[in-house]
């Protein structure tokens, strides 16, 4: 790690350091991010020929960077913060105020023992799982019924179906909870009518949530110990306090949406095992020893969170450039994973890279870098992993479906994106003689 306090003497206006590095001869690129979405940094960097390159958005200085020496920072460096790093439309939909993510030094480790503690114990873990099987196999004689689902949307119910259950607020109406996490999710990139109408929705979620918690804290409602509502509801802030009800209700959504969000990756993972029939078949004999690598590929390949965000809170040093305090920077996930220094052929799905979240490979960030209970690193790892392994059991194993002729086109400039049909089966039925069939 380079970074360390001190900078050059700065000339009037232009802060020391973007004069050195790279810049973007363009006034403004926010046209150029909407138009070019997930390949935006990369192709900046490939342009200026460097992995960091000074530009401008929405007329706010900000570097851009790619590759491990920069998650190293974004994931690690002291003097950075999240607040104030994303635009507020998609704060509001993803974190909002309050939550671990806004916080640094003591407060945020303290906060993330409890995030890590919820969702990286294996026995928990294990218990999400089988509430999201017990979910798939509860929807599926509707799905052979109906005869042809979308499979982004089905996911997104079940898993937040499962979700609520595992986090001890299963009485929340499901469908209208369902919708409101998605549109968090899917919104979060847009901007006008349809993101404000999210965030409204996004408050009347928060506010039931809270609702709840005062009610478990009032002995009103009774969730078992080993559930995340009790853990959030009875957790203590450093000084012994008990979390402000609302900030308990994001972080209760805080796990909730993103046990949604898996939904889309299990999306993707079913258009690969479209694709990859050798491995399809692999699967459907009843081989799963691999689809932890597969799964692992499809988090490589498959674009979600395009990049993060950070803004320094003094100046610091970094690969010889200086960053004046304030300085907006951005990480580009997406074309860390893939960079083809990395991972050669990126574009080609090879679940025999063999990666694994296990690794801290600043390579392979999908879900951030670094030591993750010091870090913004996500915690979910483990469980996105798990849910993903176990829906490729589920698809390959204890169903059949036909995949009908449709869209399956994923378009770059879409945060977050999917495939355009959101990926159609069709012909649903159990496969004789598994769990799922005798259910029915
Ligand atoms: C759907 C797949 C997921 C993706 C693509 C994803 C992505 C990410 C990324 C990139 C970050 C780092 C943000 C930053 O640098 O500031 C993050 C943080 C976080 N994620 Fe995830 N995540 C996923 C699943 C999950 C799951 C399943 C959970 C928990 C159930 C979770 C909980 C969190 C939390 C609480 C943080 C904030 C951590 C902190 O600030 O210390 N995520 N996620």
């Amino acid at each position: 790690m380079t970074t360390d306090e001190g900078r050059r003497p700065e000339e009037p206006g232009t802060p020391a350091s973007l004069r050195e590095m790279p810049r973007d001869p363009r006034i403004d690129a926010s046209m150029a991010l909407m138009s070019e979405g997930y390949r935006f940094v990369s192709n900046l960097c490939d342009r200026m020929d460097s992995d960091a390159v000074a530009t401008r958005l929405r007329l706010r200085e900000v570097v851009c960077l790619r590759g491990s020496a920069a998650a190293r920072l974004l994931y690690g460096a002291e003097g950075l913060t999240r607040v104030g790093a994303m635009p507020s439309t998609v704060l509001h939909l993803l974190q909002d105020k309050g939550s671990v993510q806004q916080l640094e030094g003591p407060a945020h480790r303290h906060r993330k023992a409890l995030f890590l503690s919820i969702c990286m114990d294996p026995a928990r873990v294990e218990a999400l799982v089988s509430e999201m099987r017990l979910a798939w196999r509860e929807r599926l004689p509707a799905w052979e019924a109906e005869g042809r689902i979308v499979l982004q949307q089905e996911a997104a119910r079940l898993l937040t179906r499962a979700g609520c259950r595992w986090a001890g607020v299963a009485h929340q109406p499901e469908a209208q909870l369902a919708d409101e996490i998605f549109d968090m999710i899917d919104k979060a990139g847009s901007v006008g009518p349809r993101n404000w109408l999210a965030q409204m929705r996004r408050a009347g979620t928060e506010k039931r949530l809270r609702t709840l918690v005062e009610e478990v804290r009032a002995g009103e409602v009774v969730p078992e110990a080993a559930t995340a509502l009790h853990a959030i509801a009875f957790h203590r802030e450093e000084d012994g306090t008990l979390l402000d009800p609302s900030v308990a209700a994001v972080e209760l959504l805080n796990l909730l949406r993103p046990i949604v969000a898996v939904g889309r990756y299990i999306t993707f993972a079913a258009l690969a095992l479209h694709r990859e029939t050798t491995w399809r078949e692999l699967f459907r004999s009843g081989n799963l020893e691999l689809a932890g690598d597969f799964a692992e590929e499809v988090r490589r390949a498959s674009p979600f969170f395009p990049f993060t965000a950070a803004v320094t809170t003094r100046p610091i040093t970094w690969e010889g450039y200086d960053f004046p305090e304030g300085q907006w920077l951005l990480l580009d996930l997406y074309g860390t994973t893939h960079d083809p220094r990395h991972f050669p052929e990126p574009t080609r799905f090879r679940a025999e890279r063999m990666l694994s979240w296990t690794g801290q490979d600043e390579a392979f960030i999908p879900q951030g870098a670094g030591d993750v209970a010091r870090t913004h690193r996500c915690p979910g790892e483990m469980i996105t992993v798990e849910l993903m392994k176990e829906a490729i059991r589920l698809l390959c194993c204890e169903m059949d479906y036909e995949v009908p002729a449709q869209d399956l086109g994923v378009r770059l400039n879409r945060m977050p994106a999917q495939p355009r049909s959101g990926m159609i089966l069709s012909a649903i039925s159990r496969r004789a003689g598994t769990e799922a069939s005798r259910n029915g």
